[in-house]
């Protein structure tokens, strides 16, 4: 038992995607901004961040480790809202 609780959507990993983020990806079929909609495209979203290919150089900064490592653990967690 953890007395640290759960990461949550809403307040750890939301923060993690900018409002442009969000914004340009809504088009593509994923709405950062919607727990279910990132649960269900976790993998590749884990994929693209730590590949550095998502977000695109010159609109956002690669993520850090940290967050990437931030956004595992909240999928490991079993994705709380
Ligand atoms: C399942 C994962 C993802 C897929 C398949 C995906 C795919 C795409 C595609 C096809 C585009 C439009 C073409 C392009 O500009 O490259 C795009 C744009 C973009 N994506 Fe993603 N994306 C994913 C995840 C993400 C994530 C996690 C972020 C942010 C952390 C992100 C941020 C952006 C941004 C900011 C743009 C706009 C680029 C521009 O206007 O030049 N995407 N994405």
């Amino acid at each position: 038992m953890s007395d640290r609780p759960a990461l949550s959507f809403a307040k750890d990993v939301r923060p993690l995607f900018t409002d442009l983020d969000v914004a340009h990806m809504k088009p593509a079929g994923i709405d950062l901004s919607d727990r279910a909609s990132v649960e269900a495209h976790a993998d590749a979203i884990y994929h693209t961040v730590t590949a550095g290919t998502m977000p695109p150089a010159g609109t956002g900064e690669r993520w850090t480790e940290a967050m990437c490592a931030l956004f595992k653990q909240w999928q490991t967690e079993g994705y709380a809202p």
